[in-house]
């Protein structure tokens, strides 16, 4: 259910879960993208004369409320932000001042990990918010994947709905992996083969081509007996990544990994020793640090053929210039392909939103999620309890 089912709300006191949780540096916000996220919602909600009670989690302060996590100073960003007043309301005397809250305001509560049981999806904290308000909207896919009191408990004992953005959130998920128009690609990188394990088993049932790179691709080529060097590399793992590729043989999906690949002997900004190089060529003291220009531009036509896209992490060291040049080729030629209109793109993560916007190209995706943790449990194929209890 949606906020079209949600009826008339005039007067009502409805509590929404939004993720807040957003990056702070000098008591500013550095990245606005999520309360940008809210603004959907909480202003129909709010025109629909609506007492707009935003729950939302910062920090993981484990039950022990303290200034450094309190959400105080958000209420002025999501202000400016919505355009409107958005006042703050804190867990001594909330009750009251919901009372006195005018229909059609928003207000933004104290962090709900001030409760430890907020965690632990306590009965007795579901109950303290649910005493609060008449309805209950998510609208935080990026924190769905919490079995939380404010994101999952909620949803069992008040009228529940999704907000705005995990609708649009979902549409966009469901045509990416659910029902996708195929071929259907998969860009996985990062550093450690180790954090994606259950998404690159669940991905080669899913997709057509899985292409592989950051760190966690000279695991892959250390499987298929590669010298990787002096480069990241979880030997431990080489059985599994031994056995995905198998896997992926017999579902009929093909693994794009790095023919040619950027080493230097350190990890510094255009060092000296840094050069371009095939994959059996790498030195015992030399790194991989970025695909190789040759394995980009296939791996450009590879998407060519592709009407789908899933991207999850970066292709190289992108914090590290050059080493960013693999992501950023690799992007904006994806980025191209969805303006233009043959490639469905989506994209999630903390990393790869940020190798995304340092490409200059996030905007042309056909969708960025907002979420970290919760868009890799959804790549794993798992349901998300706080979207599972929407129903
Ligand atoms: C996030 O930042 O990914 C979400 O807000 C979830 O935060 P958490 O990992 O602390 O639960």
């Amino acid at each position: 259910k949606t906020l079209d089912d949600i009826g008339d709300v005039t007067g009502k006191a409805v509590l929404v879960r939004e993720d807040l949780n957003v990056p702070m540096a000098d008591g500013r916000v550095t990245d606005d993208t999520r309360l940008r996220a809210t603004v959907a919602t909480l202003t129909e909600l709010a025109d629909k004369g609506a007492k707009v009670l935003v729950l939302a989690h910062f920090g993981r302060p484990k039950g022990q409320p303290s200034e450094e996590f309190s959400l105080k100073k958000l209420a002025d960003p999501l202000a400016h932000v919505l355009g409107r007043p958005v006042s703050y309301i804190d867990w001594e005397g909330d009750k009251a001042a919901v009372a006195a809250l005018a229909p059609g305001s928003i207000a933004v509560l104290e962090n709900t990990r001030f409760f430890g049981g907020e965690e632990k999806n306590d009965p007795a904290v579901i109950e303290r918010f649910a005493s609060l308000g008449d309805f209950y909207v998510n609208d935080a896919f990026s924190a769905a994947h919490r079995a939380h009191a404010s994101t999952e408990g909620l949803a069992r004992v008040l009228p529940a709905f999704a907000g705005r953005a995990m609708e649009a959130e979902l549409k966009a998920l469901e045509k990416a992996l659910g029902a996708p128009e195929r071929p259907v690609a998969a860009v996985v990188g990062g550093a450690k083969v180790s954090t994606k394990l259950d998404v690159l088993k669940h991905l080669v049932s899913k997709v057509d081509h899985l292409i592989i790179g950051g760190g966690m691709a000279n695991t892959f080529l250390a499987a298929r007996g590669v010298d990787v060097g002096k480069s990241l590399c979880e030997h431990d793992l080489k059985a599994t990544a031994e056995e995905i590729l198998d896997n992926a043989d017999k579902a009929g999906c093909t693994v794009h990994l790095p023919y040619d690949v950027v080493v230097s002997k350190e990890f510094a900004a255009n060092p000296p020793s840094l050069r371009t190089c095939n994959v059996h060529e790498v030195a015992a003291d030399e790194m991989i640090l970025d695909v190789g220009p040759q394995a980009v531009e296939a791996l450009g036509d590879v998407l060519k053929t592709c009407r789908t896209l899933v991207w999850n992490g970066p292709m190289g060291a992108f914090e590290m210039e050059p080493f960013d040049a693999a992501t950023v080729a690799l992007a904006r030629t994806a980025a191209a392909l969805s303006k233009e209109g043959s490639l469905i793109s989506v994209a999630g993560g903390g990393d790869t939103v940020a190798a995304l916007n340092h490409a200059g190209v996030a905007g042309d995706f056909s969708y960025i999620s907002t979420a970290g943790g919760a868009f890799l449990e959804w790549m794993e194929g798992k349901e998300l309890p706080g979207v599972a209890a929407l129903g």
